[in-house]
């Protein structure tokens, strides 16, 4: 099979699972072959060897696999961090929760924090990579993104500034900190989510409780009893309702919504 003809014959297995099905039959013809997509346009003409695993390439995308987890690896703000089966694959909108909180660290010289759910490590690789000072202890309930942001920490040689802690949110935390971050798990139970999502990525990284806001709640109820001043956190599009009606009940100095790309409510800044 010429590299056309494979191009070919994955577009239209792609067609219904993606909606550019050309563009990433040639990033998986590309990454199958170890070469860029340039190589693809020159070379289009010759025969490739192991077509068979190629075309399993293609099934598996075919069948709405992520194509994070097919290649295992994940585009972020300015890295690609190792991902797999097991971790959430981290999303564009997180970026902007990571700038909020830059702003914070650098305006107040803040030099601990910690981040609860670090899945692939994508927030606390990000900060530790932009302040060399910071120390952050991230923590996770789960034992396979503890693995793969491991393995992403030493990727990047930052095991001396980010301390991985198997805890629920920051139970097993004790040290002072300045500043709590998370993206936690935020959608309700019953939420109708897409096949590449909810055959796919890991149930305890999506849903955060029947209502979707428990766990953020009780995270905010954690940061403040431990007196720590700052916490950012990503949240629902539907949640800023529920949760500033939650901090006028519980009392707070200020919490400020953020907006994602989209326009839509996707987190907040709270100073206790
Ligand atoms: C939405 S993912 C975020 C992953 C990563 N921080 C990111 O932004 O891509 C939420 C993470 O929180 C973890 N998690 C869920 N419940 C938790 C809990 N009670 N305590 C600590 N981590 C928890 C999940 O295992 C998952 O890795």
């Amino acid at each position: 099979m010429t590299i056309k003809e494979g191009l070919s014959w994955a577009r239209a297995q792609l067609q219904e699972a993606c909606e550019r099905p050309a563009f990433e039959a040639e990033l998986l013809l590309a990454y199958h072959l170890g070469k860029d997509r340039m190589y693809l346009l020159t070379h289009d003409l010759d025969s490739f060897a192991d077509v068979d695993a190629f075309k399993k390439l293609i099934q598996r995308r075919a069948a709405d696999e992520p194509y994070e987890y097919i290649v295992g690896s994940a585009s972020f703000y300015d890295i690609h961090l190792g991902v797999e089966e097991g971790v959430l694959i981290p999303r564009p909108e997180t970026e902007i929760l990571i700038d909020l909180v830059a702003e914070i660290i650098e305006k107040e010289n803040i030099t601990r924090i910690a981040e609860i759910g670090v899945g692939s490590g994508a927030i606390s690789i990000v900060l530790a990579r932009k302040f060399p000072l910071l120390h952050i202890i991230a923590t996770d309930i789960c034992d396979t993104p503890l693995k793969v942001a491991g393995k992403n920490i030493e990727t990047f040689g930052l095991s001396q500034q980010i301390e991985l802690r198997k805890s629920n949110l920051i139970d097993e935390v004790p040290e002072e900190l300045e500043l709590v971050v998370s993206n936690p798990p935020y959608i309700a139970e019953d939420f109708l989510l897409e096949s590449n999502v909810i055959d796919y990525e890991p149930k305890e990284a999506l849903f955060g409780g029947r209502v979707g806001d428990e766990l953020l709640k009780q995270i905010i109820v954690d940061v403040k009893e431990r007196g720590i001043r700052y916490l950012a956190c990503e949240m629902g599009y539907d949640q800023k309702e529920p949760l500033q009606e939650f901090v006028n009940q519980i009392g707070v100095e200020y919490i400020r919504f953020y907006k994602d790309m989209a326009q839509f409510d996707r987190g907040f800044i709270i100073k206790f």
